[in-house]
């Protein structure tokens, strides 16, 4: 089924496709050209999506489980059938290598076929009674309208994240994609409505500046779920406004993943899984690694078996089947990896290899060591090409340097040793360990952090919790 994205026509979409009274530009980070003008949204469709979102809450929510599952299951073979074009829309817009958006596609339907099924499994409990003529009962309900932002580095797989587990709880649900990407977005809710999703039950405000959206949305107490997935530094913002009128939370936010080699790893084995980690999404995603230890002992081998695997990366067009590293996102972030390569750089660090701008917003895959603990890269989310190279001593020192910050997304390490295995692992403040594992994220498994990286888990059973409330039901019978 081919559809045309009703993005081309500058729509949004709400109770069906409307037009908003502005535009604003979406630019490819490839080659810098405007692909086209969408709609840019404000408070005034902020408004009205609200109260669609509460009207259409009414029905969606009386449907059983098992006709929003049909419509779920049919969004999914949908994605499935339009998986080409949509992994094309999404490189086009940010700038993801091709091969890389074909599997975020696939990655994305997985969470709408996971909830299909997860649906008709909402089931509630009975509890023994204190007293002969009660009965009591929990059941579980969906919370209400959801107000949810996305981040631009998964354009389609944290939409579908969110929405898929919502929509299957029997919430609406009203997402503000990033600035960069809506053309994703617009092109999932196509395929909703053409699923048999209900109006108004998925709605997709594009904005080119979300604050105004944003206020409206999490000021109104119909809005009962804020979501979001981005920095920690805005998520503490939504968090503080949604005090306001008490919404049920999740937040997925910055991490610092730290990966641990252990002098007992098979480099053969490892550096593929670090590499992978390190380099896709050409180094902006919140899982990607940002510190790597590497025992002493080993130190010279991995530098130079790591230095090599990464010389072989190919940067270029990301529409090019077999190129890894595409553009980065926009100026900002490009000039925040620059940023953190100089501060590094004057701090004593040393380039191994890379470490430079190429034309437009490509950067060279980098590998850098000597760094030491107040270089911004050690600290803050580089988010682009970069591997810091760290040595170790102990496995205490590594537990100790791992945990050294603010944030508990990601964590992993590499090692032959099982029992080291398990107690590093427990031993991590972390929502996620990867143990001998770069990639560890799927569909039906809780991804989610501690600490200054978010609250609540998303995917598997976990995330369709995060879009239910409990009721308790005391029943007395007569006596
Ligand atoms: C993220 O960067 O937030 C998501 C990465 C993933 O799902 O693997």
């Amino acid at each position: 089924m081919a559809l045309t994205t009703k993005a081309k026509e500058a729509f949004y979409y709400s109770d069906g496709w409307q037009k908003a009274s502005k535009t604003y530009p979406i630019h490819s980070p490839a080659t810098g050209e405007t692909l086209l003008e969408v709609a840019n949204c404000g408070a005034d469709e902020a408004t009205r999506a609200a109260a669609i979102a509460w009207d259409s809450f009414q029905s969606w929510k009386q449907k059983t489980a098992f006709e929003r599952s049909d419509i779920l299951m049919r969004w999914f073979d949908l994605m499935m059938a339009n998986q080409e074009e949509l992994a094309r829309t999404m490189t086009l817009e940010m700038g993801k290598p091709i091969k890389e958006s074909r599997g975020e596609v696939a990655y994305a339907a997985g969470f709408v076929k996971w909830y299909a099924e997860e649906a008709k499994r909402v089931y509630g409990e009975t509890m023994p009674a204190h007293l002969a003529h009660k009965r009591l009962f929990a059941i579980k309900q969906p919370v209400g309208p959801v107000y949810a932002v996305t981040p631009w580095n998964f354009p389609s797989a944290m939409v579908t994240r969110k929405a898929a587990p919502a929509l299957a709880a029997g919430c609406s649900f009203i997402l503000k994609p990033a600035e960069h990407t809506p053309l994703s977005a617009l092109y999932l809710a196509e395929l909703w409505e053409a699923a048999g999703g209900p109006p108004g039950t998925l709605q997709i405000l594009p904005c080119e500046n979300p604050v105004p959206v944003s206020e409206i949305l999490i000021a109104d107490p119909r809005i009962r779920k804020l979501t979001f997935t981005g920095s920690t530094e805005v998520g503490r913002i939504l968090y503080k406004q949604s005090a306001e009128t008490i919404k049920k939370i999740s937040l997925e936010l910055g991490g610092h993943a730290p990966y641990i080699i252990f002098e007992d790893a098979d480099l053969d084995e490892a550096i593929p899984e670090v590499i992978a980690c390190k380099y896709r999404n050409a180094g902006q995603t919140c899982v990607c690694t940002n510190r790597i230890y590497v025992h002493t002992s080993i130190m010279e081998s991995f530098t130079q078996k790591y230095t090599e695997a990464v010389k072989a990366l190919k940067v270029g067009d990301p529409l090019n089947d077999d190129t890894d590293i595409g553009p980065l996102v926009d100026q900002q972030g490009f000039e925040k990896v620059e940023e953190h390569i100089k501060d590094a750089l004057a701090k004593g660090a040393k380039i191994i290899t890379g470490g430079k701008a190429l034309s437009g917003l490509y950067f060279e895959p980098t590998v850098i060591t000597n760094i030491s603990d107040d270089m911004k890269l050690m600290s803050e989310e580089t988010f682009g090409p970069v591997a810091p190279l760290i040595s170790f001593e102990t496995d205490a020192e590594a537990i100790q340097m791992a945990n050294n910050t603010p944030f508990g997304l990601a964590a992993y390490l590499y090692t032959n040793d099982l029992s080291r295995a398990f107690k590093v692992s427990e031993a991590l403040e972390y929502g996620i360990v990867g143990v001998n594992d770069g990639l560890p994220s799927t569909p039906f498994v809780p991804f989610g952090g501690v600490k200054q990286s978010g609250l609540g888990r998303e995917g598997g059973h976990w995330g369709i919790e995060e879009y239910l409330e409990v009721k308790y039901i005391s029943m007395g019978l007569p006596k």
